[in-house]
């Protein structure tokens, strides 16, 4: 018996079945073959919210949740955060190479000659309210883009995705910080082309009259690491989404807007305005002990706690922990440090946390982080969806270029009626319509 298969007995039928092993998985279509009789559809599985579904093969991003393991094409997401740009990191990303000195020179200047936006975009941005969320009016103007580039629909063709991949990795900081400006009530500022990526995101962001914005060389680079921390994260909810989108052969600015929809939410990326919210109702240290009782009881969650994945401290959140510290040297403590880390010593000594392996994740610091550098939590999520647009763009084009790949369309287990008549009309339903024949 070959050793690599998995030998199935159909109890219905007495019938016994090889289905092969690859990579610790078992294809779903080969139990299609398991029949009760030769009518039959064959079996399915069933895997609400994909708990134990492989939808695709990547090399982009691998993570081991037990052990706490998070790498970019095999490096360490630690190691790229120390050593790399996140421009570096995107490059790494979509190509599956760190960058030369000559192809990281040319990437850096075409991200950079693509920050700026068609004055459509603008106006489409200026018709938004004043009260608008930021998230909202990301989606939507990433949604607008594809308006202006309709030759985006090209997906099958290798150079025109390359130009769209540039364009969205660029134009993403410019509209965040239009969306940042527009809730303030004050005007756009326009791409400064000799900044970084990030410094140019902050000059955006934050230029007022003065000739020309001094970025703080430890802000931007802070920006940059939370940047590299957050550009992918293998078959999330925002990537699913924008395989699945991209999957109909949709442009990517429709399925980048799609993944962003999915992100805004708050049990995915809308997680660390949630975090903020709950240590504003947390109030001080010494409330932490009876929040985290009510969170026992089954009163909401631990915001920024817990992971599909990660059963281990999310390496993310330790990094963004160390880089909390050099940002609070700039900015000055944020006093919601010290409620969080109470949150966090009593939840990891707790038993309801410890034997459910709930951890910290990266949305647990980041928030804080965020806005001791003078964001607002309506922000964060989209500070979240500029360096993840790298991530998705990433699976997009693993996606399309997968000889394995159709459009994706789930099976269901159809629970609903079987074949029935409609019921015979009511006696007063009769006489309208005979009314309405008479005035016909
Ligand atoms: C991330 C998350 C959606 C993962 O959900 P999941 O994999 O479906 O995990 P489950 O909801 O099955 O959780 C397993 C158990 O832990 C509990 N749990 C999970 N996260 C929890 C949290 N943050 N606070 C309190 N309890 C939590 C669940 O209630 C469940 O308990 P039970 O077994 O008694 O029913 C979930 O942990 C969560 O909602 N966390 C808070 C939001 C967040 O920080 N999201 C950002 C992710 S990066």
């Amino acid at each position: 018996m070959p050793q690599n298969t998995l030998t199935v007995t159909d109890n219905r039928t007495g019938q016994t079945y090889q289905v092969p092993i690859e990579n610790g998985t078992v294809r779903a279509m080969e139990l299609r073959k398991i029949k009760a009789s030769p009518e039959d559809f064959g079996l399915m599985t069933y895997d609400p919210a994909f708990m134990n579904t492989a939808s695709c093969r990547s090399s982009i991003t691998f993570i081991d949740g037990d052990r706490g393991i998070l790498r970019y094409r095999g490096y360490p997401i630690e190691m790229l955060a120390e050593c790399c740009s996140f421009l570096e990191v995107a490059y790494l990303l979509l190509f599956g190479e760190l960058p030369n000195d000559v192809q990281r020179e040319k990437w850096v200047s075409e991200i950079t000659h693509h920050t700026m936006l068609h004055e459509t975009s603008k106006r489409f941005m200026e018709g938004f309210r004043y009260d608008a969320h930021p998230m909202a009016m990301l989606v939507s103007t990433v949604a607008a883009l594809s308006t202006v580039y309709p030759e985006a629909r090209n997906v099958q063709d290798a150079s025109n995705r390359l130009l769209q991949i540039k364009r969205l990795i660029a134009k993403m900081p410019s509209i965040a910080a239009m969306s940042y400006r527009h809730s303030l009530g004050f005007p756009y500022v326009y791409p400064d082309n000799d900044l970084t990526y990030t410094e140019n995101f902050m000059h955006m962001l934050w230029k007022m009259v003065e000739p020309k914005y001094a970025v703080h060389p430890v802000l931007a680079r802070a920006l940059d690491i939370l940047f590299i921390l957050h550009a992918d994260h293998e078959q999330n909810c925002s990537a699913n989404a924008m395989r699945s989108v991209g999957s109909a052969l949709t442009d990517p600015y429709l399925a980048t807007a799609a993944a962003a929809a999915a992100l805004a939410g708050p049990l995915h990326g809308g997680a660390n305005e949630e975090v903020l919210k709950m240590l504003d109702e947390i109030g001080s240290k010494q409330n932490v002990p009876a929040f985290i009782k009510k969170i026992k009881e089954g009163h909401g969650k631990l915001m920024g706690f817990g992971h599909r994945v990660y059963k281990n401290y999310d390496p993310r959140a330790r990094v963004i922990k160390d880089t909390a510290e050099r940002v609070f040297e700039v900015t000055g403590r944020n006093p919601k440090l010290d409620i969080a880390l109470e949150l966090e010593r009593i939840a990891l000594e707790d038993d309801y946390f410890v034997t459910r392996k709930l951890y910290p994740n990266v949305d647990f610091y980041s928030g804080i982080i965020y806005q001791a550098m003078g964001f607002r939590p309506e922000m964060f999520t989209v500070l979240f969806a500029i360096p993840r647009t790298v991530g998705w763009l990433a699976q997009w084009q693993e996606m399309l270029t997968d000889p394995e790949q159709k459009i994706a369309r789930p099976r269901q287990v159809y629970t609903g009626c079987e074949e029935r008549p409609l019921p015979a009309p009511e006696p007063h339903f009769v006489h309208e319509i005979e009314e309405a024949r008479e005035t016909c």
